[in-house]
């Protein structure tokens, strides 16, 4: 059999999908109780948590800046969140994936209105499918959104990857796992980029194309992040004294 027909079938992924098309995105904001802001997303087959908490005190209290607030990122994936069981607790992957998310959010947050104190920030992966660090952003910014964390703007991010040779949107684990190449990013309303990796090996023009496709992934899931935050905050009831 030919290799390269492996991952398309007439043009179409094996989900499906056309090469530059997201995998189905469902969010839900203000999910947790106990948080200060949360959401829930689900990517595809990923299913991930964001919980937010702050601006609070600092501890420990020499981590204090006094210009701004600081901001933490813990990335954690279930152990049962993948086929083979994850070793419960941090690990070199986690360590990054927390340093580049944190980077990828921090940005657009508007530390300086908050010195001396934190905005922590907890990503729960409970099903992993290949971009739960992207789905990770995704929660954790609208989570932020829900905290009342001023910020500059919403944070989105997707994936582009290579498979077959071909250029391909929001890579599925399969893809990700046989593909030649990974670029997860994430980037402002703008059009600004706050995170960029690569995994893999393409040409300059391959690496272009792929960045204009994950461009306009994360412009597709601004929408969504938009949508469900305008849907929740205008559905709260405007208090009695404004109704009169
Ligand atoms: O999840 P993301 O694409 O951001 O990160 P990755 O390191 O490229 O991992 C790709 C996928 O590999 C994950 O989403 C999981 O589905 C899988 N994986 C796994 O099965 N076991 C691990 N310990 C780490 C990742």
């Amino acid at each position: 059999m030919d290799e390269k027909l492996s991952f398309f079938k007439d043009g179409l992924r094996l989900d499906g999908r056309r090469p530059d098309e997201l995998r189905p995105i469902k969010i839900e904001v203000g999910v947790l109780e106990r948080a200060d802001g949360s959401c829930y997303i689900e990517m595809g087959d990923n299913k991930v948590i964001a919980a937010v908490y702050g601006p609070r005190e600092v501890h420990p209290r020499h981590l204090q800046e006094v210009t701004r607030a600081i901001v933490r990122y813990r990335y954690n994936m279930a152990s049962f969140s993948v086929e083979e069981r994850k070793r419960p607790g941090p690990d070199r992957r986690s360590y990054e994936v927390s340093k580049v998310s944190r980077e990828a959010l921090a940005s657009v947050i508007l530390t300086s209105y908050f010195p001396r104190s934190v905005v922590d920030i907890f990503v729960e992966v409970l099903q992993a499918d290949a971009g739960t660090r992207t789905a990770g952003i995704n929660a954790a910014s609208v989570a932020l959104a829900d905290a009342g964390i001023p910020m500059k703007g919403l944070i989105s991010s997707c994936a582009a990857g290579k498979v077959d040779g071909e250029i391909v949107l929001d890579p599925m684990k399969a893809e990700d796992n046989f593909g030649e190449a990974d670029v997860p990013i994430a980037m402002t309303p703008g059009g600004e980029i706050t995170l960029l990796q690569m995994d893999g090996r393409l040409s300059r023009d391959e690496f272009r194309r792929a960045l204009e496709l994950a461009k306009v992934g994360c412009q597709q899931i601004y929408e969504v992040q938009r949508r469900v935050l305008v849907d929740r905050y205008s559905s709260i009831a405007a208090p009695e004294s404004c109704e009169a």
